[in-house]
């Protein structure tokens, strides 16, 4: 099997480990990338055998298939509260705190999963790592001050002891990358990252930072597909 068609199948099984988790009734939220798409298209075939379930999309993207696969969707302001959400990540640890927003969803993702009781992560084991920070921290900033906002960001991680190249990030046509709700997204390499609550504290200080990609404290459990088994990882 090639490496793509090995990830692709546990991103499949990290998936189906997820399905069990679903119950009737559930209100879920829905994350976004290519793992969460996996999870949204198998619960799309439940849906059609007729779980009843209803969902919370986490970006446009993520929408569009649900709509295709005629799972019911809902919005926060319909449904405020969710039992669970199932999203992926670009990186978690064993205390189960995530890097989030390679796919540039993520402050929709930290809204819904913050309205959830439970939120379980969907992971190949390639995204397992014992220190956060060897995937770019994803920092989503409004347009507006981006000169300022680019020195602040700079300015609190090198007082914490990181450095790195902050580069804003390109759409595939060469112009600046746009997020669901309108704002940038810049990716910080800072390598690994010793103290990501006091990195969060710090990017939430700084006005032109809408929301960043560190996770912590929202997930309740990780379910890790490796070529031979699921491990489940729980914050407890
Ligand atoms: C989307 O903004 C991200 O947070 C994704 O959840 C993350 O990038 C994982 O995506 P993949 O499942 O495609 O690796």
């Amino acid at each position: 099997m090639s490496d793509q068609a090995n990830a692709a199948s546990m991103k499949e099984k990290a998936a189906a480990a997820a399905l069990s988790h679903v119950e009737r009734g559930m209100r879920l939220g829905l994350g976004t990338g290519s793992t969460a798409e996996a999870f949204v298209r198998q619960l799309g075939e439940r849906v059609a055998e007729g779980l009843t379930v209803v969902g919370v999309p986490t970006s446009e993207r993520t929408a569009e298939l649900a709509r295709s696969l005629h799972i019911p969707l809902t919005t926060l302001d319909e449904t405020p509260e969710l039992d669970l959400t199932i999203d992926g990540a670009d990186e978690l640890d064993d205390r189960l705190r995530l890097v989030k927003g390679g796919g540039g969803a993520l402050l929709r993702e930290k809204i819904v999963a913050a309205a959830s009781k439970d939120m379980i992560v969907i992971a190949d084991a390639s995204k397992r790592v014992a220190t956060l920070g060897r995937f770019p921290l994803p920092i989503e900033v409004v347009p507006f001050g981006l000169g300022s906002t680019l020195n602040a960001i700079a300015a609190g991680s090198r007082a914490l002891g990181l450095d790195g190249s902050l580069t804003v990030r390109q759409a595939a046509d060469g112009g600046s990358y746009m997020t669901d709700g309108g704002h940038l997204i810049v990716d910080a390499a800072f390598g690994q990252i010793a103290e990501p609550e006091a990195l969060s504290d710090a990017l939430h200080a700084i006005p032109g930072v809408v929301e960043h990609g560190l996770f912590i404290g929202l997930a309740s459990a990780a379910l890790i597909a490796d070529t031979d088994a699921v491990i489940h990882l729980t914050s407890a």
